[in-house]
């Protein structure tokens, strides 16, 4: 499976994972992860073969669809091991929802919005730019007056664009340092109010979790009853519109195709997120919402029709 040098930082990598959701009893993002760090694996094989050389790697921080706080830290580890020039990290969902430190990540680039997580109006966002001698010859791609500059002055000013979600920064710093623990109170409150949230469903419904709690920041992914019969995306899409139009629930869904010969499975998991303004009567109402549904003896071939 994985060949050459990799092997000695990618084996262990792989097995802290598997411990980790196997005490879980959870193999849906189990197997995610290790399809995508063994074609991290491959890839970095592939592009040390016959003397290449990796130029860019890019890693998301925390995913979007299935939700999952990708271990980045060492992900970047094992890149710059292998020999990678850069990392950059796509980190959209993270401020204001994960632990964000960039000398401990150590990539190379690191972006995030301050749309998702971080109570701004679209669009915002940073990009960090680790200095190296590599980064004199960086530009912003639209360049007003600045050129040559430096990224930070090149990118401040790239012309008549509008910077109102810019300036509403400084209020919304002020806005967040009002709830306890500030940002670092907020996210931890978060985290374990969508774990508690995500138990409690689960449990209505006599499923699982997506993953353990501490792969999840404030999202995380809760399987749907086997019996609603999720049998493609387009079931997914579909329930989640009857789910907005008949009981004014809005949760995004994901489908995950059975294995060959498994019966009874989980197919649909719902991504559940909490910020400051959600209580746990939301939750409270998606349990009773699918219950009421498997009550009904609902299926998703009834949408299809
Ligand atoms: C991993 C990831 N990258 C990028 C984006 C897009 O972010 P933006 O709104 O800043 O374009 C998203 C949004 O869902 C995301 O989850
Ligand atoms: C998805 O599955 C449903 C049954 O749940 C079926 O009626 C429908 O045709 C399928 N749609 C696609 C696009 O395969």
């Amino acid at each position: 499976m994985l060949m050459g040098q990799s092997r000695s930082r990618l084996r262990p990598m792989l097995r802290v994972l598997v411990v980790r959701l196997l005490k879980f009893n959870c193999l849906f993002l189990l197997i995610l992860m290790m399809k995508s760090l063994v074609s991290l694996g491959t890839a970095l094989e592939r592009g040390k073969a016959e003397g290449r050389k990796v130029r860019l790697a890019v890693i998301d921080h925390v995913t979007s669809m299935p939700c999952v706080v990708i271990p980045i830290k060492e992900l970047v580890q094992i890149c710059r091991e292998e020999g990678v020039d850069q990392v950059f990290v796509d980190a959209a969902h993270a401020i204001g929802c994960t632990d964000v430190n960039m000398k401990e990540i150590g990539a190379d680039y690191y972006t995030s919005n301050l749309h998702k997580w971080f109570f701004c109006p679209p669009s915002i966002a940073f990009l960090y730019c680790r200095k190296s001698p590599k980064s004199p010859d960086l530009h912003h791609p639209v360049v007003s007056h600045e050129y040559g500059n430096g990224l930070a002055i090149e990118s401040a000013w790239i012309g008549t664009r509008d910077y109102s979600a810019q300036l509403v920064v400084p209020s919304v710093l002020e806005f967040v340092n009002r709830f306890e623990g500030g940002i670092e109170g907020i996210k931890k409150r978060n985290h374990d109010t969508i774990v508690e949230m995500g138990e409690m469903l689960a449990k209505a419904w006599g499923t699982h979790l997506g993953c353990p709690r501490h792969m999840c920041a404030s999202m995380i992914m809760v399987g749907l009853p086997a019996c609603l019969g999720i049998s493609n995306e387009s079931d997914t899409l579909k329930l989640r519109t009857h789910l907005r139009d008949n009981f004014g629930i809005e949760v995004p869904m994901y489908y995950r195709a059975p294995k060959e010969g498994e019966v009874g499975a989980i197919t649909g998991y719902a991504r559940i997120s909490h910020q400051v303004y959600n209580k746990d009567n939301d939750y409270y109402k998606f349990r009773d919402a699918v219950n009421q549904l498997v009550g009904n003896k609902f299926t998703c071939t009834l949408l299809s029709k």
